[in-house]
C-alpha cells in the first residue's frame, strides 16, 4: 500500500491522502471511518462498475445510486437526479458522497457533493487509470452543458482518494491506453513539478512491457509517481492561475482534435497522445530541445502503441480555429505547453501560425 498526501497550499482542512494499492475496495470501510466519518455514505456509480466491482466494495451504512454510463450523462439532468435522490433519502449535512467509477462519476459526484446542503464531504474511489492518475486528484469537479465540456463546476477537494489498482484489470485496452497517455505526459513534466527525482521517463521506458501487461507492482509505482507529481502542482496552484497549466501538456492539440471530430472518434487519451507528439515536433522545430531528447520522447510515446483510429483529415486551419475556442485561450492567443529540456516544460503563447500550420500539415 502506498500513500501520497495532497496538501493544498498548507491549509490543513484541505489535506487528504491518496491511498494506492491492491484489494483496497475490501478495506474501504476502515479508510472511510478513519478519513471521512459520516452519518451515511452515498455511493454514486454506474451499472457496469457496480456489476464488475460493486460486491467487493465494502462500505457499511451506505446507500447506492446508479447513474447511466457515459460522458453524455455528465449533465444537469444526472446532477439533479443525484441531488434529488440525496434529498429523498433525507441525507443530512454530515453525510458523505462516494464517487465509485471513472472520471465521469468522479466529476459529477464531486460537483454534487460541493452543492448538496452547501457542501458535504466526499471521497473518490477511482476505477479507471485516467481517474487514478489524474481526475480524482486536485479537486476539479464539473458537468457539461450544450455550450461545451466542463463549463459548470467547482474546485472542491475530496477527503480521501482510494485507488485500488486491481480495478484496472477489467478495463478494455482503449480505456487503459487513454490512461497511459496521461501517465506519459507526467514523465515529460516531472522536473517542472519540482518534487523530487523519479526519472519517470527511464522508469517507463525500462519497464514498458510489464507496464503494458498491467503488472500491478509497476502500475502501483507509476500511479504513485503521477499522483505525487499532480499533488505537487496543485499544492502550489490549486485554481490554475499559473503552474497548474503544465498539466495540459499535449492538450492544446488534443482538445482541438476532440472538438474537430465531435468527441466521437478519439478517446481523450488518444487525442492527447497525438498532442504530445505535436508538442515535441514544435519544440524541436523551435530548437528548444536536443535531437536526442526529441528521439527519446518520440520513442517512448510510440512504445505505448496507441493504435490510433482512422480519422478524417483536418486541415491545419481547422485545428487552429478549434484551438482558439479552447477555454484556456487568453486574449485570443493559443497557449502551448512545450518541452524545453528532459522532463521540463514551459508555457508559450507566441507560437507563429505559419510554424504551427507547417507542423500540423
Ligand atoms: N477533474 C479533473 O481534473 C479531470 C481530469 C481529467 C479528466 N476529467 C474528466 O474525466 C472524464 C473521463 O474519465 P474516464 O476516462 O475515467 O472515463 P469514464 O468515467 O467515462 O470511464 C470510461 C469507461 O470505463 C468504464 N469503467 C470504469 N471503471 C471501469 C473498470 N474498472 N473496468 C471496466 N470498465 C470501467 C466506465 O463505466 C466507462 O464506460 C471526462 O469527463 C473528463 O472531463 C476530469
Ligand atoms: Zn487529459
Amino acid at each position: 500500500m502506498r500513500e501520497v498526501t495532497v496538501d493544498i497550499n498548507s491549509v490543513s482542512e484541505k489535506k487528504y491522502p491518496i491511498i494506492i494499492g491492491e484489494d483496497l475496495l475490501e478495506k474501504a470501510n476502515e479508510y472511510l471511518l478513519r478519513y471521512c466519518p459520516a452519518s451515511k455514505y452515498f455511493i454514486i456509480t454506474n451499472e457496469k462498475i457496480d456489476g464488475l466491482w460493486g460486491k467487493k466494495l465494502n462500505i457499511e451504512n451506505a446507500e447506492k445510486f446508479i447513474i447511466p454510463d457515459g460522458e453524455k450523462y455528465k449533465n444537469y439532468e444526472t446532477l439533479i437526479s443525484i441531488l434529488n435522490k440525496a434529498s429523498e433519502l433525507k441525507l443530512d449535512r454530515k453525510c458523505a458522497f462516494v464517487a465509485f467509477g471513472g472520471g465521469v462519476i468522479g466529476d459529477i459526484t464531486g460537483f454534487a457533493a460541493s452543492v448538496y446542503r452547501r457542501g458535504v464531504d466526499f471521497v473518490q474511489i477511482p476505477t479507471t487509470l485516467l481517474a487514478q492518475v489524474d481526475s480524482s486528484v486536485g479537486g476539479k469537479t464539473a458537468v457539461n452543458n450544450e455550450y461545451g465540456k466542463n463549463l459548470i463546476g467547482t474546485f472542491y477537494q475530496p477527503k480521501l482518494v482510494l485507488a485500488d489498482t486491481k480495478t484496472l484489470t477489467t478495463l478494455d485496452e482503449r480505456q487503459l491506453k487513454t490512461g497511459f497517455a496521461e501517465v506519459v505526459k507526467y514523465a515529460f513534466i516531472e522536473k517542472t513539478c519540482d518534487c523530487g527525482e523519479f526519472n519517470f521517463i527511464d522508469f517507463l521506458s525500462g519497464n514498458i512491457s510489464e507496464i503494458k501487461k498491467l503488472n500491478l507492482s509497476f502500475i502501483n509505482e507509476a500511479v504513485e509517481i503521477c499522483c505525487k507529481l499532480k499533488a505537487a502542482v496543485v499544492h502550489k496552484d490549486e485554481k490554475e492561475n499559473g503552474l497548474r497549466a503544465i498539466l495540459n501538456l499535449g492538450h492544446t492539440y488534443g482538445h482541438a482534435l476532440e472538438k474537430c471530430s465531435n468527441y466521437s472518434i478519439f478517446t481523450h487519451g488518444e487525442a492527447v497522445a497525438l498532442g504530445l507528439q505535436v508538442c515535441f515536433d514544435l519544440s524541436f522545430a523551435l530548437n528548444l530541445i536536443s535531437e536526442e531528447y526529441y528521439n527519446q520522447a518520440s520513442e517512448l510515446i510510440n512504445m505505448f502503441e496507441f493504435n490510433l483510429p482512422e480519422h478524417p483529415y483536418y486541415t491545419p486551419e481547422m485545428i487552429t480555429s478549434a484551438m482558439k475556442f479552447d477555454k484556456k485561450v487568453k486574449d485570443g492567443k493559443i497557449i502551448f505547453i512545450l518541452p524545453t529540456n528532459v522532463g521540463e516544460v514551459a508555457v508559450f503563447d507566441n507560437i507563429e501560425t505559419n510554424l504551427l500550420h507547417q507542423i500540423l500539415a
